[in-house]
């Protein structure tokens, strides 16, 4: 485990902090989705509200919980995990189908505008938070979920921290829970993107230029995906490292984008609407 404090010189924390430091400055929450919008699901403009961010996750979640099999009379007795949540765009939705939701986050100031997010569009009676201090723990007792979900999060960690809360994910999750997972894995045009995130992460690091740059639309998309993982990768640190194995195994692609898997036990489906770079793990979690 790293402690908080190294993990806060970690160049992938940059965008975030950042972001983080804006919520901090007041402001409505309009006026806070106005600011930071961007960071979280690429929704830019002047006239943009709270609600209408809000909005596009409840859509995104619903579509996809559902193709995953958890429509929501499935989904109403259970305590759901989410990892990366940001300022609440998809929790508010999963605190109005689950019975408690547990938000957690890299940083402490998303959380706090999640529970305000959560209180005006969702059911705050449901929702704790959790602070992933070190980037790679979480602050939960075995078994203690349900459901472990993330979405565009662990391609924003480093590649160790990724992989640490993806078995983080599954320690949390009870034996017969699921995790539903999204990572992010090799496309042509990373030939470009890698060498370009490696330059942004190194120009943060500069003293003089590295805060003004970190605010900025162009060079954060650059610089804040700091993984590729691929299903093997993940399959296998898993069966490596992991103290539960999974069963009933789904990886979900783009249709523009199959992704091969050797794991044997596992199921490979192109599903509609999946980022070309990205994929999903859903998989049940088993043993204790
Ligand atoms: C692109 S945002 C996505 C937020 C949310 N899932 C959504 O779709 O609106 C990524 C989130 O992951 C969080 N994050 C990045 N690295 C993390 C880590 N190592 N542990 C926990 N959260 C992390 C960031 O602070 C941010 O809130």
């Amino acid at each position: 485990m790293t402690s908080p404090r190294d993990a806060k010189k970690r160049a992938q924390f940059v965008p975030w902090r950042s972001a983080g430091n804006r919520t901090e400055t007041g402001g409505t929450a309009d006026d806070i989705v106005r600011s930071t919008g961007w960071v979280f699901n690429n929704e830019t403009g002047s006239e943009l509200t709270l609600e209408e961010f809000v909005a596009t996750g409840d859509k995104e979640v619903r579509r996809y919980m559902r193709q995953f099999g958890f429509g929501a009379d499935r989904l109403a007795p259970l305590t759901l995990l989410e990892i990366g949540s940001g300022i609440g765009r998809m929790t508010a939705s999963f605190t109005q189908q689950c019975t408690h939701v547990i938000a957690a986050d890299v940083d402490a100031a998303f959380l706090e505008r999640c529970r305000e997010t959560v209180g005006k569009h969702g059911r705050a009676d449901k929702l704790t938070t959790t602070h992933v201090q070190d980037g790679s723990t979480l602050a939960l007792a075995n078994n203690s979920v349900d459901i472990a979900f993330s979405y565009i999060t662990l391609q924003h960690c480093q590649r160790n921290d990724a992989l640490g809360l993806t078995r983080e994910a599954l320690r949390v999750v009870r034996s017969g829970g699921t995790v539903i997972l999204n990572y992010r894995s090799w496309v042509l045009s990373d030939i470009a993107l890698i060498p370009l995130g490696i330059l942004v992460r190194l120009l943060w690091r500069v003293p003089s230029i590295g805060k003004q740059i970190s605010g900025m639309r162009w060079a954060t998309r650059f610089g804040w995906q700091a993984n590729r993982l691929s299903p093997d990768e993940v399959l296998q640190d898993i069966i490596d490292h992991s103290q539960k194995s999974l069963a009933n195994i789904t990886v979900y692609h783009s249709p523009f984008q199959v992704r091969h898997v050797s794991h044997t036990n596992a199921q490979v489906k192109s599903l509609k609407r999946v980022n070309r770079s990205h994929w999903w793990l859903v998989a049940t979690a088993a043993g204790s």
